[in-house]
C-alpha cells in the first residue's frame, strides 16, 4: 500500500481496497466490545458482532469490505442531512434558533437548554436536531418524502426506506426526546406541534441505509457540495464547509474532541452503530459496527476510522 504522497498531496496511489482489508483485519479482535443500544428496543435485536466499512472516492470508485452492504439503522447520522436541508430552507437565519458550539454533554442531555433558553448548542445533538426538524416541517409540505426524497438522490438508492417499526418503537420509549421537546417548546422555539417535531425525527433516525449508501450519499461533503455524478451543487461549497466544521466539533458529542485527536476527520456517528467520515477533497467513509462505547459511538467503528487514518496519512491536519 503506498500512503499519501505529503509533497505532491497526491493521493491516487492508494490502493484503498487493501487499506479497508487492513483496517478490518486490524479491528476484528473489537468488533462486538461494546454495548449495543437497547434504550431504543427495536435496535437491541442487531447483533453485535457486524462491521462492515465503504470508501467513496470524488472519481467514482467505491470499496467495500465486509458487512458494507447491509442495512442498518443510521439514526444521529441523519441529523447532517436534515441540517443540510434545513440549513437551504432558512438559510443564515437558522443560527438564531441553534447554536454551533460543541455541547460537551451527551447528546440528550438537558441541562444547557435551561440556562441557553431553550437555543440548543448546535444542530447535531438531540434538542438542535428537533428544531432542525421543525424548520424542515415549517418550510415542506411533506418533510418525510422530501427528506426521503433528498437521501435516496444522494445515495443513487430508490430503495432506501424509514423503518416503521423503529420509529415507532423510539417513539413508544421516547420520554427523553419527548420532555426535550417540550422544553424547547416552552421557550418558543419550535412552531409545530411537539407530536409532529418527535414524528419526523424519529422516522429520519429510522433510515435504513447500509455503508455503501451511506458512503455515496455524504460525497457531496467531501466535493465542496457538489454531487460527484452530475458535477451539479448540492449546495454551496461555503455552506459545505460549514456543515463539516459542524461534524468535527459536534458529530461524536462529548467525545469530538477525543476523535478528532485519534481520527483527524470530520465525522458524524449513529447509535445504530455507523459512523460517517469526509476526507475533503479525497473520499467519503461510511463504517457500521453495532456494539457502542460509553459516549454511544461505534466503539469497533471508531477504531477503524482511527486506523483508516493512520494507514493512509488522510486527515484534516
Ligand atoms: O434520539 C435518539 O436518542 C436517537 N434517535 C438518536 C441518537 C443517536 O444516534 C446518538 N448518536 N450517537
Amino acid at each position: 500500500m503506498n500512503p499519501v504522497d505529503h509533497s505532491t498531496g497526491q493521493h491516487g496511489r492508494i490502493d484503498f481496497a487493501a487499506v479497508l482489508g487492513q483496517v478490518h483485519e486490524e479491528v476484528a479482535p473489537l468488533v462486538g466490545q461494546g454495548k449495543v443500544a437497547s434504550y431504543i428496543p427495536r435496535l437491541a435485536d442487531v447483533p453485535a458482532n457486524r462491521f462492515g466499512m465503504a470508501a467513496a472516492t470524488l472519481d467514482g470508485r467505491l470499496f467495500t469490505i465486509g458487512d458494507a452492504d447491509e442495512r442498518f439503522s443510521i439514526q444521529s447520522i441523519s441529523k447532517v442531512f436534515t441540517l443540510t436541508l434545513a440549513l437551504e430552507a432558512l438559510g443564515g437565519d437558522l443560527w438564531k434558533r441553534v447554536g454551533r458550539e460543541p455541547s460537551g454533554s451527551a447528546f440528550n442531555s438537558l441541562v444547557q437548554l435551561e440556562n441557553e433558553k431553550g437555543i440548543p448548542r448546535n444542530p447535531l445533538i438531540n434538542a438542535g436536531a428537533h428544531v432542525v426538524a421543525d424548520v424542515i416541517l415549517s418550510s415542506s409540505r411533506n418533510a418525510r418524502d422530501d427528506l426521503l426524497a433528498f437521501v435516496r438522490e444522494r445515495a443513487d438508492n430508490p430503495d432506501i426506506i424509514m423503518d416503521a417499526e423503529v420509529a415507532s418503537s423510539e417513539r413508544d420509549a421516547g420520554f427523553r426526546n419527548t420532555a426535550l421537546a417540550n422544553f424547547i417548546r416552552s421557550f418558543g422555539n419550535l412552531d409545530n406541534p411537539v407530536d409532529r417535531v418527535l414524528d419526523f425525527y424519529f422516522h429520519q433516525c429510522a433510515l435504513q441505509m447500509s455503508c455503501a449508501d451511506l458512503a455515496r450519499a455524504f460525497v457531496y461533503l467531501a466535493n465542496r457540495g457538489h454531487c460527484q455524478r452530475s458535477g451539479k451543487p448540492v449546495i454551496s461549497a461555503e455552506r459545505a464547509k460549514r456543515i463539516n466544521a459542524l461534524m468535527l466539533t459536534c458529530g461524536t458529542y462529548d467525545a469530538a474532541g477525543e476523535f478528532a485527536f485519534r481520527v483527524g476527520l470530520p465525522a458524524k456517528s449513529g447509535v445504530g452503530g455507523g459512523i460517517v467520515a469526509i476526507v475533503p477533497n479525497v473520499l467519503t467513509l461510511a463504517v457500521w459496527s453495532p456494539a457502542l462505547d460509553d459516549k454511544g459511538n461505534s466503539l469497533a467503528g471508531a477504531a477503524a476510522l482511527e486506523r483508516f487514518s493512520a494507514l493512509t496519512g488522510l486527515s484534516i491536519f
